[in-house]
């Protein structure tokens, strides 16, 4: 089929089978690496992308299903050379480690910030429990966003 969908803010036209996996298609296809697979069953979160601003695991998505629809990877979060504030954050708090987590991390709390944008701790910990992360303990994502939302441990 061919598919026309917005990818990270580019409209795109590309030629695949309808039921290719959408993980398959974004890295192999389309070299968008940043995209990670993990478990490939739905599980773990590494694969996660935002279609129309909603979290999705990448890995459990076909092609057809992005149709007419706008996608958005790690690669085009900061939209230029200078990364995006969350990302910066990530950085800054200690809330990356190996590092394979971290892209299905700050795109769901890019969707959560765009929702909620002073999330509560426990907000920020059921927003991102899709994703699994082997090396933090969580603690320093969960101050990352907070960062990024401009809140310090005071702030309710
Ligand atoms: S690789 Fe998709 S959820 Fe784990
Ligand atoms: S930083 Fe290694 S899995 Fe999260």
């Amino acid at each position: 089929m061919i598919l026309h969908f917005t990818l990270n803010g580019q409209a795109t036209r590309v030629e695949c089978d309808p039921d290719r996996r959408v993980v398959d298609l974004l890295r192999q296809d389309l070299g968008l690496t940043g995209v990670k697979e993990a478990c490939g069953a739905g599980e773990c979160g590494a694969c996660a992308i935002l279609l129309d601003g909603v979290p999705r695991l990448s890995c459990l998505l076909l092609a057809a299903q992005l149709a007419g629809h706008e996608v958005l990877t790690i690669e085009g979060l900061a939209g230029g050379e200078a990364p995006h504030p969350l990302q910066e954050a990530f950085a800054r708090a200690g809330a990356v480690q190996c590092g394979f987590c971290t892209p299905g991390m700050v795109l769901a709390s890019h969707a959560l910030l765009a929702r909620q944008p002073r999330p509560s701790r426990q907000e920020i910990a059921q927003a991102i429990a899709g994703n699994l992360c082997r090396c933090t303990g969580y603690h320093k994502i969960i101050d990352a966003v907070r960062l990024a939302a401009g809140l310090s441990e005071d702030d309710s």
